[in-house]
């Protein structure tokens, strides 16, 4: 295959920025042949933006049996990802799908079991993960620079929305239309960062969600969760979307020093000798180990939505590898799910979740939801 023949399903506000760059030829070696909205003002967008030849389809799995795409990026709201990318797997069709993999693991889980009897391409539009700032934490970690994990915080709340955001449209902040708030909506990028940089799932997670909490919505907008993993680091994760001015701030404490990421930059405070052994050494009562505060130079720009566009288009063509492989998608949602599922239970949640009960204490709230009443 010279070129892979692309088509794209959802044709609102992320599947209209992805065509723009495509068309642009941005992405070599992916031509855009194919595209789909179940939404008139979608379709007529794509008939005035999209280029010549390009097949326009109101059913999403017209395109899939058209013969006229090879690799299909799903640009839909949550709940539908699983599902369409699981009908391209079916198809032999090679997959990108937008961020968050789905709203609960089970169908994620489906999802991936899918993928595993394919030898399709399949990636998640992780777009965090070309950020240099992120790759060169994940560089110290995986080098043993920062030593054992110990501890990681991240505050994010840099996700500030106002409750005209919120009723933008009626799928947003609903059980029914979206599954989830800030948690599903905003933080995918970080949740997956959290757990990516350091290679390490949390094992248990405690978490307090509040819905509702400074708008007028169903879901969480705001969380505190705290976690331990396996070697006995803990961890805390502060989000939401109803302060101003937010900060977004990660720290990751090692035996071998502290990183923090904070205003795009990146500081190590490195410490000469590791703290388990300035521990076992030193004997003269106060006293820390030395520490050197390093600025370190995180060179690169994050070639964000187009990097991870480029790269599944060239592992596809050329056998790259991939830097978002899309079953990795799950992690980042278990994360989420954790948090709202201990917050449902009033309980710690161990990992992986109880899939089971998250998807029946879901399916309660969907019932209630206001975008079911049609309010
Ligand atoms: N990676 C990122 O940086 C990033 C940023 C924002 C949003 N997103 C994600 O992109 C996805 C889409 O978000 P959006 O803001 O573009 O939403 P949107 O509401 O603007 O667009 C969704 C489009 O999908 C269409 N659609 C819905 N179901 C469909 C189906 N079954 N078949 C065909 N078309 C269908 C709708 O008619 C609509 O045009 C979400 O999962 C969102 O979380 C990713």
């Amino acid at each position: 295959m010279e070129v892979v023949r692309l088509g794209v399903i959802g044709l609102g506000n992320m599947g209209k920025g992805h065509i723009r760059y495509i068309v642009n030829g941005e992405v070599p070696g992916a031509k855009l042949t194919a595209v789909s909205d179940i939404a008139e003002a979608g379709r007529q967008w794509a008939k005035d933006h999209a280029g010549e030849g390009v097949s326009i389809y109101a059913d999403p799995y017209a395109l899939l049996d058209s013969g006229k795409v090879d690799g299909v990026l799903i640009t839909t709201p949550h709940y539908s990802h699983p599902e369409l990318a699981i009908a391209c797997f079916q198809r032999g069709l090679h997959v990108m799908v937008e961020k968050p993999a789905g709203v609960y693991t089970k169908q994620v889980r489906e999802m991936n079991e899918a993928f595993a009897k394919t030898d399709v391409k399949f990636s998640m539009m992780y777009n965090q993960r070309t950020n240099p700032l992120y790759r060169k934490l994940k560089d110290l970690v995986d080098s043993g620079e920062l030593g054992e994990i110990r501890r990681t915080n991240w505050i994010i709340t840099t996700w500030y929305r106002s409750q005209s955001y919120y009723d933008s449209g009626t799928w947003r902040a609903t059980w029914e239309g979206e599954g989830g708030g800030v948690l599903l909506n905003q933080d995918p990028h970080q949740l997956d960062l959290w757990q990516w940089t350091i290679n390490m799932m949390p094992k248990r997670v405690r978490a307090f969600c509040y819905f509702g909490k400074h708008r007028d919505i169903e879901v969480e907008d705001d969380v505190t969760a705290f976690v331990e993993y396996e070697n006995g680091a803990t961890g805390v994760f502060v989000t939401t979307t109803g302060e101003t001015p937010g900060t977004n701030r990660l720290e990751i404490i090692g035996d071998r020093g502290k990183i923090v990421i904070e205003d795009d930059k990146l500081t190590f405070w490195r410490l000469r000798v590791s703290e388990r052994e300035f521990n076992a050494t030193y004997k003269g009562g106060f006293g820390q180990p030395e520490c050197w505060r390093c600025d370190v130079p995180v060179v690169g720009e994050n070639s964000n939505h187009k990097g991870i566009m480029r790269n599944w288009t060239n592992a596809i063509l050329h056998g790259e590898e991939l830097i978002a492989p899309g079953e990795e998608g799950i992690k980042g949602l278990m994360l989420s799910n954790a948090m709202l599922l201990s917050t449902w239970i009033d309980n710690w949640v161990e990992l992986p979740i109880d899939e089971e009960l998250y998807y029946t204490l879901l399916q309660e709230r969907i019932q209630k939801s206001r975008s079911r009443k049609g309010n």
